[in-house]
């Protein structure tokens, strides 16, 4: 059997929290169709946040059952803090991300807790979570560089991974937020964790601000990572986070995988209709390098052959 990669589609709750128009239930529905159809199994289609803080995320109640429905798919909400979690829980989600920031600077602004009281927080909804049978994924938001104080001690994301494997938490994601690390910082951090607590409990969430999204993340595979956050279109940005850009591109992200021999399962030009509609939807222009590429050879009467 082939080596396999899972790819987490967070362009719906990613990518739009950070866009200034608001797109409405039903698009979202439609875009959540689009990336099912393309072979998207994983999605965090939401957060259950205040809405005076993120109004785009308002309908993630209204929006779930509408969301495509089946035993393959597996859905994630994001919630920061206990409230948050109660909401996903009645909305039926399976899987809660649970934010947990670097630096009191950015837990403050993102969460209004110190790192500590979000440490706490975080620990408090795992221990719900597993009462209820939920899973969790704990993100450790700004593990290369705080978008307050700057760069972050490559032994912090480790101690916070520790701390929420010890809470109980089933996985944890590395996210570079506001895309500022490098390869290097991610094998210094990544390898020992993976070789004390095994790559299968690790995800990696990018963005690409700086143009080093891709070399990061085959860094991680190469290391043995095999699950991976990304966005339609390269949608996003964190406004929390000034100055981050988009999630690494879905499509971009499958063709370097794919191209590596890495399964995905993900078809790139079933995601040309849904980076179409994201497009469309925020008023924006989006997509990753492949589709330019694909664009061009189309462009001169050519089918592009991407394997
Ligand atoms: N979902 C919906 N509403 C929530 C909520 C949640 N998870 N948590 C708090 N609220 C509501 C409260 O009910 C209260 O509403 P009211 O003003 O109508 O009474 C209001 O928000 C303020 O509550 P409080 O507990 O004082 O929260 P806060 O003002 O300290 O805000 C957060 C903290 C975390 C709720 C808020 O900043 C937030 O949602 N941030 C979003 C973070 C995010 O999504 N970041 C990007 C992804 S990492
Ligand atoms: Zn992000």
């Amino acid at each position: 059997m082939a080596d396999t990669a899972i790819i987490n589609e967070v362009g719906l709750r990613d990518g739009l929290q950070n866009q200034p128009v608001t797109v409405d239930t039903n698009t979202k529905a439609r875009l959540a169709r689009l990336l099912v159809d393309a072979g998207m199994r994983y999605l965090e289609p939401v957060s259950f946040v205040s809405p005076k803080a993120i109004p785009q995320m308002a309908d993630a109640a209204a929006l779930t059952p509408l969301l495509p429905q089946g035993e393959h798919l597996h859905y994630t909400a994001l919630v920061p803090n206990l409230k948050g979690y109660q909401l996903a829980r009645e909305a039926g989600y399976p899987t809660v991300a649970l934010v947990l920031s670097t630096t009191d600077s950015f837990n403050e602004r993102n969460l209004r807790m110190s790192l500590e009281q979000a440490a706490q927080s975080c620990e408090t909804i795992i221990q719900a979570a597993r009462e209820d049978g939920i899973a969790t994924r704990t993100y450790i938001s700004g593990a290369f560089a705080c978008p307050y104080d700057g760069p972050v001690p490559e032994s912090l994301p480790r101690q916070l991974a520790e701390r929420m494997f010890t809470a109980g938490s089933d996985e944890v994601a590395i996210a570079d937020t506001i895309g500022a690390g490098n390869p290097q910082q991610m094998k210094a951090i990544m390898a020992p964790l993976i070789r004390d607590i095994g790559a299968e409990r690790f995800y990696v969430h990018l963005h690409d601000t700086r143009g080093l999204a891709a070399a990061m993340a085959w860094e991680a595979a190469d290391l043995g990572v095999r699950k991976f956050d990304a966005s339609v279109g390269g949608l996003g940005g964190c406004p929390f986070a000034p100055g981050a850009t988009g999630n690494m591109a879905t499509e971009d992200l499958v063709y370097l995988l794919e191209s590596c021999g890495l399964n995905t399962g993900i078809n790139i030009e079933g995601l040309r209709e849904a980076v179409a509609l994201a497009a469309e939807a925020t008023q924006r222009p989006l997509g990753g390098r492949i589709l330019d590429w694909m664009a061009s050879q189309e462009k001169q009467g050519k089918t592009p052959c991407l394997w």
